[in-house]
């Protein structure tokens, strides 16, 4: 019998990926490029177990058991890794041994809060490891299969997801652009907003903007390349003002492609809009940008803001929002 434990971090996007060419490959219609946070505050921890004794392929999540046969995603991902492993991988624990995963999240899942992300990688990574696969690009193609940003959250860092131009996906890997070190003083504030589920899952968000948004398609074809590469100058810049204002534009582009599909998709809520506009006066006030929001698929913020500045800012929101916000406010840096 053998075991591995691994933790992986969830990432939040700051160039969003939103469509997919290719549902079952989850192929993107765009590039995305994200940062990933630290190991100590959100994160999925995985336990697998390999045993030549176990009769079946089993799977706990945050103590429930789901199945692994109903679950396409889940499937794919086992068949890969092992793939991969008999390419690979050493022989110490055969790829034909049935194995015992166990995973966890210790935030909200499928809140927006990138659950999803953190959950793959960390399967994907912790098979990997059970099975002594090599890291290569080609294990963010197989995390990518599970949910496509999962691929992100393989590295530490600011990292890109490149869409690729080849129909089997093999392109379609995720990179590092800089690791956490480079900008050490980059901080993440998320503003709990509401940890229900979210009321359209990404999946089905996804393929009604692809079938039904103009706009989706005027974004990946002639915003995004542009925004990627400005994106990129200004981490490598550690220039705030640029990286602030393309990550607030592209969370507000994105929002608007879940109003432009039709039916509506809507994910912020009330207390998401005031967080928008509390961040423009903010930095209004401010005399230059200090904070920086982005919202995923749900109502939930997340705040880039500099170490510097964090307790400023963290008062002001306690002045104007209730203190139930703040409390499940967390701070959060890069991981390497
Ligand atoms: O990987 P999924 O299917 O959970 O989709 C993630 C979509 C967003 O979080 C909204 C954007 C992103 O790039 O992470």
């Amino acid at each position: 019998m053998f075991s591995v434990t691994c933790v992986a971090p969830v990432n939040i996007a700051l160039i969003k990926y939103w469509g997919k060419r290719h549902e079952d490959l989850i192929l993107p219609v765009n590039d995305s490029l994200s940062m990933t946070l630290s190991t100590n505050e959100l994160c999925a921890k995985t336990t697998i177990t390999a045993s030549k004794s176990f009769e079946h392929n089993r799977m706990w999540l945050n103590g429930e058991e789901v199945s692994i046969e109903e679950s396409s995603r889940l499937t794919r991902c086992l068949k890969e890794v092992r793939r991969l492993a008999l390419a690979t991988g050493s022989q110490k624990v055969s790829p034909s041994w049935k194995v015992h995963i166990a995973s966890v999240n210790n935030f909200p899942t499928a809140a927006g809060l990138a659950s999803s992300a953190a959950g793959y990688a960390c399967l994907v990574y912790s098979l990997a490891r059970l099975y002594e696969i090599p890291f290569s690009d080609e294990l963010t193609t197989v995390a990518r299969q599970g949910s496509g940003s999962a691929c992100r959250s393989l590295f530490g860092g600011f990292v890109q997801w490149h869409r690729g131009v080849l129909d089997n996906g093999t392109d379609s890997v995720a990179k590092q652009i800089v690791s956490s070190q480079h900008w050490p003083n980059m901080h993440v504030l998320i503003l709990v907003v509401n940890d229900q589920r979210k009321k359209t899952a990404s999946t089905r968000g996804m393929q009604n903007a692809v079938n039904t948004s103009t706009l989706l398609h005027h974004r990946a074809d002639k915003v995004v390349p542009e925004r990627i590469n400005q994106l990129r100058e200004a981490i490598q810049n550690r220039d705030f003002q640029t990286f602030g204002e393309i990550t607030m534009r592209d969370s507000n582009q994105f929002h608007a492609i879940a109003m432009d599909t039709y039916p509506p998709c809507v994910y912020m809520n009330d207390v998401s809009h005031e967080i928008v506009s509390f961040v423009h006066s903010y930095n209004n006030a401010m005399g230059s940008l200090h904070a920086a929001y982005t919202f995923d698929a749900g109502p939930n913020a997340c705040l880039y803001v500099l170490a510097e500045h964090v307790p400023q800012l963290v008062d002001a929101i306690q002045k104007v929002f209730p203190s139930d916000l703040m409390d499940s406010a967390e701070y959060l840096r890069g991981l390497p």
